[in-house]
């Protein structure tokens, strides 16, 4: 799909289709055109109930008098404009005329209060994604048909506007990567394949990286992190990204990834119902790869350091056991009561690497952490914790703006004190109970220390169950928000 800005008369400008938005109880500009253009056609179908107002509902009328798109879609808008809906009405109408091989949409006519270029950009990713599928592996599968071109129709001339499409398309493009990369089945997607992937992703985005295999980890005692590797036939991998977009002295910013190809609980496993979607445990540095990836595109002016950690959680002879303990690569020693608590053993150690080696001005991690914030906030909100305010109220911000929601949860000496071992430092799990999500943050914190930091718990929002089930790719557009944020912050 490519994408650009067309001026001018609308409804002389040839293409497949023309998208056009109709309220409840009134016409946008373009629909007013066309009804006038047509003899009154737009109302008369108004009025015959062939046209809808309604929100997200979509018809497709061929030819009309008047207008030079060979086919035209009307899509309802409902009664008041209202951005939360634009994701709904942009990919209803693209489904409906993916057969065209050129969409025009006129979606800055529809949200007159908000920000064009806030318009633009999210009209782009949503057109971009809106025809997305899993990757699949079936051996008969259907071509599947996507225009190639889509204009957005703008009356200003502004270069803002052009620079907004490309970008929300770039993002809609990482948001696919991400989809596809999490979509994979974990004996295709292992540690080594995602440091691949990385190498891959380096090479077409003009990245710097590294990639550590056991020897490696071995030798920098990233204890818990092995400790979780230790009971599979696959080696773990360490991968680190580097992107120099900011000023040379500049501390970068730390984006760090939870990358189980697969979780099967370890020696405490998991039951057999759901497992399948544990290949999804690399979620978290599937869009960190792509986070940074789509951050060098867009030329942001930061430094980011991607840092993720890759390998499975299996019950081989080998495996780490409950009551083992492990020496982190901080040094603090863990006690593992549960095996299947693992992710935040390969964090903590990602974590205190990247403060030690990096010193970051922030770090951001994604990770899909809880069972129990998915029960806390379901598949509405990733569960966001955060250090400080500062941190907080940029991910406020980029949640309402990217509409890819978070919301805060606490991080609390309380649970800490929850995870005191008889036997080591601290224990992986709560000896209180309750409070799942937050218990974990509260682990992670204590490899923190003072950085700035906010951790993601993305267990409810990465992927989608049942018969939708797919990633989401999220919280790709979150995080592009909050690196401008972070941006405007600056400046
Ligand atoms: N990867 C899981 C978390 C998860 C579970 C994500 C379900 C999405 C859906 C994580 O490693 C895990 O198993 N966590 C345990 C922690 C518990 C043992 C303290 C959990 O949430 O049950
Ligand atoms: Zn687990
Ligand atoms: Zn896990």
């Amino acid at each position: 799909m490519k994408f650009s800005v067309i001026h001018g008369d609308v409804l002389k400008h040839p293409c497949g289709a023309l998208v056009v938005g109709v309220f409840k109880d009134r016409l946008t500009e373009t629909a007013e055109a066309i009804d006038k253009a047509s003899e009154g056609a737009v109302r008369r179908w108004m009025e015959s109930g062939d046209i809808s107002g309604c929100f997200g509902k979509c018809v497709l009328f061929h030819s009309i008098k008047g207008v030079a798109a060979e086919r035209v879609v009307f899509v309802g808008l409902g009664k008041e404009p209202l951005e939360e809906r634009l994701s709904t009405e942009v990919q209803a109408a693209i489904k409906l005329a993916y057969m065209a091989s050129s969409v025009v949409l006129t979606t800055l006519e529809w949200l007159p209060q908000s920000e064009p270029e806030w318009i633009a950009e999210k009209t782009a990713l949503f057109a971009q994604t809106a025809l997305d599928r899993p990757k699949n592996y079936k051996s008969h599968d259907v071509n599947w048909k996507v225009p190639a071109l889509i204009e957005l129709h703008s009356k200003t001339r502004k270069t803002a506007i052009n620079k907004a499409v490309q970008d929300g398309a770039e993002i809609g493009r990482g948001l696919q990567q991400v989809k596809n990369l999490a979509d994979m089945p974990a004996n295709l997607c292992t540690p080594t394949f995602m440091a691949t992937e990385a190498k891959k992703i380096a090479k077409e985005y003009g990245l710097e990286v590294k990639v550590f295999d056991k020897k490696k980890l071995e030798q920098l005692k990233m204890g818990c992190l092995l400790g979780v590797a230790k009971g599979s036939a696959q080696e773990p991998r360490m991968i680190i990204l580097k992107y120099q977009g900011g000023k040379k002295n500049e501390a970068p910013i730390a984006l760090v990834g939870k990358g189980l190809t697969f979780d099967s609980g370890g020696i405490s496993l998991k039951p057999a119902k759901t497992m399948d979607e544990m290949k999804y445990d690399m979620s978290g540095a599937a869009v960190m790869l792509y986070a940074i990836a789509t951050a060098a595109k867009l030329n942001l002016p930061l430094n980011l350091v991607a840092i993720v950690g890759c390998t499975e959680n299996m019950p081989g002879g080998n495996a780490t056991k409950p009551g083992d303990i492990l020496t982190s690569y901080s040094g603090q020693t863990v006690e593992v009561l549960n095996t299947d608590a693992e992710g935040r053993l390969v964090l903590c150690d990602l974590l205190s690497y990247a403060i030690d080696k990096y010193k970051p001005q922030c770090i951001v991690d994604a990770a899909t952490l809880t069972g129990a914030c998915v029960v806390a906030l379901g598949n509405v909100f990733s569960g966001l914790f955060c250090t400080d305010d500062d941190i907080s109220n940029q991910f406020w911000l980029a949640s309402r703006k990217s509409f890819d929601g978070c919301w805060r949860l606490p991080l609390h000496k309380a649970y800490r004190d929850a995870m005191k071992s008889n036997f080591a430092d601290l224990a992986n799990v709560s000896m209180a109970g309750g409070a799942g999500a937050c218990t974990a943050a509260e682990f992670l914190a204590a490899f923190v220390g003072d950085t700035q930091w906010a951790h993601l718990d993305i267990a409810g929002t990465a992927w989608k169950s049942g018969k939708e089930k797919g990633s989401t790719g999220r919280p790709l557009s979150l995080l592009m928000e909050f690196l401008r944020a972070r941006i405007a912050s600056k400046a």
